[in-house]
């Protein structure tokens, strides 16, 4: 068994982030090294908590948590609690945290973090580009340094905060058009693949077998999430992203020059995909297909261990119990 990849996941929690972290921390063929967070599903502050009451629900207490941007480089801050709930976990109502956030910005943790290890962490993105392109920005070398750079976010079709933008992308045009400038190869997935892994009723039943993991986390937050998204399930997006560090082979990527459009009356937001690389060298790999059955075998192995691990209710922080 080669060692886990360290993987640092920037977030905006949001139920799909939520089982995104559960599937970092549960997956054996990864480690879980830090959470950042940004404004986006809901405000930075719920964003924040949510990732600090997964840690403590989950049991990771010794990961940090960073606080980091709670609104866009340009554009007005949108959020989607028309989704995700007021609260950004729908029906799921965790333990207020008892551990505090990491004190630093999210921004300088990111860069700290990775000069501390170059080449050996997976730098994952599920939320808007803000944190990422302020990293970006303050220290360039962060594209070396990452072993790789996935994000949720994006589309080459259509969109779904617009008919042109996907939500990431729309709640931060210009942050996104920085990180696909930046001068990395962005392992881009985007909803053409994740609308594709839905979280059925066969997949929730599956869930209903993790004991407390099921019924205070991932059932409660999947039922809501199902109510406010149309198909026969909901999509859990972020997951692929996290899916794609523990296992790439899930997918089928093609390289891309990918801009983003920030100035259109009616497409700003909107990835521009070209597969037509015209002599230019891809800034993107994107993903056109995903092994759905094999993502579903890998999250849900990965959630019976997280449900394995669960710390007792109400156990102190740290300890083994909670
Ligand atoms: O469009 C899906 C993305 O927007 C996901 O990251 C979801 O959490 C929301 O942030
Ligand atoms: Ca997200």
């Amino acid at each position: 068994m080669p060692a886990p990849k360290k993987i640092l996941i920037d977030c905006d929690p949001g139920i799909d982030d939520a089982l995104a972290i559960t599937l970092a921390h549960g997956c054996d063929a990864l480690d879980l090294v830090g959470l950042t967070t940004v404004g986006g599903n809901v405000s930075l502050d719920l964003t924040t908590s949510n990732a600090l009451r997964l840690r403590e629900f989950l049991g990771f207490p010794q990961v940090p948590v960073a606080a980091g941007s709670a609104g866009a480089l340009v554009v007005s801050r949108i959020d989607a609690s028309e989704v995700h709930g007021f609260g950004g976990l729908g029906g799921a109502v965790l333990p207020e945290p008892r551990l505090k956030a990491h004190d630093g910005h999210a921004v300088d943790f990111i860069i700290d973090t990775l000069a501390a290890s170059p080449g050996e962490i997976s730098l994952a993105a599920v939320g808007p580009l803000t944190n990422i392109a302020l990293a970006v920005r303050r220290e360039p070398r962060i594209v070396e340094w990452a072993r790789e750079f996935v994000i949720m976010g994006g589309s080459y079709t259509r969109g779904n905060r617009t008919p042109a933008a996907e939500f990431n992308i729309a709640a931060d045009p210009e942050a996104a058009a920085i990180v696909f400038g930046a001068g990395w190869t962005v392992i881009q997935i985007g909803l053409d693949v994740s609308l594709t892994a839905l979280a059925t009723g066969q997949v929730l039943e599956r869930m209903r077998g993790l004991g407390r993991l099921g019924s205070e986390l991932l059932i409660p937050s999947l039922e809501f999430y199902g109510m406010t998204t149309a198909h026969d399930g909901p999509a859990v997006h972020d997951a692929l992203a996290v899916a794609c560090v523990a296992d790439p082979g899930l997918f089928e990527f093609t390289p891309a020059v990918v801009d983003v459009e920030t100035a259109g009356r009616f497409t700003s937001g909107m990835t521009v995909i070209d597969f037509n690389l015209r002599g230019r060298l891809p800034n993107a790999n994107v993903a056109r297909s995903i092994d759905v059955e094999r993502f579903w075998d890998l999250t849900l192995e990965s959630f019976a261990q997280a449900a394995a691990r669960l710390p007792w209710p109400g156990g102190l922080p740290g300890s083994p119990r909670g």
